[in-house]
Parts: C-alpha cells; sequence; structure tokens
C-alpha cells in the first residue's frame, strides 16, 4: 500500500509515537542496512527524544558487511547502540533482548535498590515503511501477531508481546515518514523498494542506482550483465542512460521496433538489486562523524 504523506499526517505520525513512547523503556529504530541513513526519520532524534535507543541495521544479509560495520562504527560514536539483524531469517535477533536490558542497566538497578524485582524491558519498534518492523516483531514474537503492510491511523488497543523473560514489545509498531526532501534518498528509497516505483520514474531511478554502482561495485556490473568497458565514473544522466541501454540489449529488453525499452531494463536491474543478484551492496557511506557533530 502506497502511503501518500502530508504535513498533517506526520504530525500525527509523530504524536501517535510519542504516545507510545510514554509507555516504554528503550525505542528499537529500525533502519535499512543498505541505506542507512536514507531510511532513517530526518526528525528522528527529536522525536525519540532521551529515551535509550537500539539502532537496528535491518536487511543486513541483502548489504555489503564491510559497509555495515562503518555505519555501526558511526552510529556507536554518535552514542548508539547498533545491531545488524536479518529479520526474515534470525539473524542477529537473539541479541535484541539482552541489548535492550542493556540500555536501562540504570533503571533496572535502582529498582534493585529499592527492593522491587525488576520487570521485563519494554520496548517499541520505530521506522519507515517497508523497513521489516511487522517480519521483526513476529520473529521477536514467534509467532504471526504483526500484520504486514502499512495502515498509518488506524489505532487498536496496544498490546504487549511477551518474548522470552527479559522484552515486552508493543504489538504497533510506530510507523515513520522517510526522508523525502531530498532527491538522492528519494531514489534510494525507491531502488531498494521502500518507496513505490510510482513515485519516481523508474528509468530515472536506474540510472541514479547506475551511477552509484558504477563507482562503487563496477566489478559487480561489468560481470552481471557483460559490460567490459565500463567506466568508473558515470559523469552524466546521458552515461548512465548508455549503460542501461547496453543491459537493455544484453537481456532483450527491447520495442517491437528493436529499440531499448528502458523501463523494461530499469526493472532488470532493480530485481537484480532488490533481490541480491547483484550481491551484497550498500549505496552509501556513512558520513564522517565529525561533520555530523558540527
Ligand atoms: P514493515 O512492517 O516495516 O512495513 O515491513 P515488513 O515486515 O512488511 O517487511 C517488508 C519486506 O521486507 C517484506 O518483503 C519482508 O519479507 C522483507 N524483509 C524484512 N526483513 C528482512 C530482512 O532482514 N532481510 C530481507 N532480505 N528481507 C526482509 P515482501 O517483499 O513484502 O514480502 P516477501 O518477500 O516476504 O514475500
Amino acid at each position: 500500500m502506497t502511503i501518500q504523506w502530508f504535513p498533517g499526517h506526520m504530525t500525527r505520525a509523530k504524536r501517535q509515537i510519542e504516545d507510545k513512547l510514554k509507555l516504554i523503556d528503550v525505542a528499537l529504530e529500525l533502519i535499512d542496512a543498505r541505506i542507512p541513513q536514507s531510511s532513517r526519520n530526518p526528525m528522528i532524534d527529536e522525536i525519540v527524544g532521551t529515551k535509550p535507543r537500539l539502532i537496528l541495521l535491518n536487511k543486513a544479509d541483502l548489504a555489503d558487511p564491510e559497509r555495515t560495520a562503518a555505519w555501526s562504527a558511526y552510529f556507536r560514536a554518535l552514542g548508539h547502540e547498533t545491531l545488524a539483524i536479518d529479520a526474515n531469517v534470525g539473524t542477529g535477533v537473539k541479541e535484541i533482548p539482552a541489548k535492550t536490558r542493556e540500555l536501562m542497566r540504570a533503571k533496572i538497578e535502582r529498582q534493585i535498590s529499592k527492593g522491587m524485582n525488576p520487570r521485563p524491558a519494554r520496548a517499541l519498534i520505530v521506522g519507515i515503511p517497508n523497513v521489516g518492523k511487522s517480519t521483526l516483531i513476529n520473529r521477536l514474537a514467534g509467532r504471526n501477531v504483526a500484520a504486514t503492510g502499512d495502515r498509518p491511523g488506524v489505532t487498536k488497543g496496544q498490546q504487549w508481546i511477551r518474548t522470552g523473560s527479559e522484552l515486552e514489545l508493543l504489538d504497533t509498531p510506530g510507523i515513520l515518514w522517510p526522508k523525502f526532501e531530498d532527491p538522492e534518498a528519494g531514489y534510494r528509497l525507491a531502488a531498494t523498494g521502500a518507496i513505490k516505483e510510482e513515485v519516481l520514474h523508474i528509468d530515472e531511478v536506474a540510472c541514479f542506482v547506475l551511477q552509484v554502482l558504477a563507482a562503487e561495485y563496477g566489478d559487480t556490473l561489468k560481470e552481471r550483465y557483460g559490460l567490459p568497458d565500463l567506466p568508473d565514473v558515470l559523469p552524466d544522466i546521458q552515461s548512465a542512460v548508455e549503460v542501461l541501454e547496453a543491459i537493455g540489449r544484453r537481456r532483450g529488453c527491447l520495442t517491437g521496433g528493436g529499440h531499448v525499452d528502458y523501463e523494461k531494463a530499469a526493472g532488470v536491474l532493480l530485481r537484480d538489486l532488490r533481490s541480491g543478484k547483484l550481491g551484497r551492496l550498500t549505496l552509501e557511506m556513512p558520513p564522517t562523524v565529525s561533520d555530523k557533530l558540527k
């Protein structure tokens, strides 16, 4: 389902999350390991405030492991705990309860010193559409409790899902909006399937992807589509279009008149990217921490 975000929606979504945050100890911020910055909500720091937060780099199975490590180091340098996970098969998910408790150690110690029995940590999963919130809730619950798909604004009674003895999870995640204002972020979100293809032209998305891949993963591109002369830099859209055309010819994406069907060629490229056929790729690198702190 496509969500049309507009300012009223964003204000309402923010308020809904803030209401849920009042109920929990720790926020689990789910992001896409292939586009860690573009898949973050631009106001996340303001929304989560001082609530302890664990950043979960999901879909790590599809991301470049070296870059996932670089992003994890970046977020840790900014003071956040991180875990790289694959919610689909469960890699890393078992570590979430212990990490969550670590984040609320001070609170637990206070409870113990007052003679109280520490209760399980209470957490809320927050993230943009399609990042894997429902998949993770179901994985942590060990059964299907979350409906996949996004229905912002649909409210029902809050329920706690017990996941072992250490963690309780709110059954409805907090749905955040992605970074619409930055056009490159938009292309990355469309490339990974976080926003629907109709929102941006698929061939423009493919050209952006080709520019990134030529510079960062040129060998993969050369090998997959038989492009031995691919340059490292595709300096403009025209040069990217030429590569898309070469891919289209190789893959038989032709119109009746024998011309390349760019949309079809773009579809081939993006399907290969999303399904991991181009290997494990990350489409953006972390800024240096000193840039961020300026
Ligand atoms: P949401 O609640 O945040 O909107 O996301 P949801 O759980 O519905 O997941 C969106 C898509 O992402 C699903 O794919 C899901 O299988 C996939 N996904 C979630 N976590 C991971 C992960 O760690 N790795 C990979 N590779 N995929 C993940 P889908 O195409 O909608 O459905 P399907 O492929 O399961 O049929």
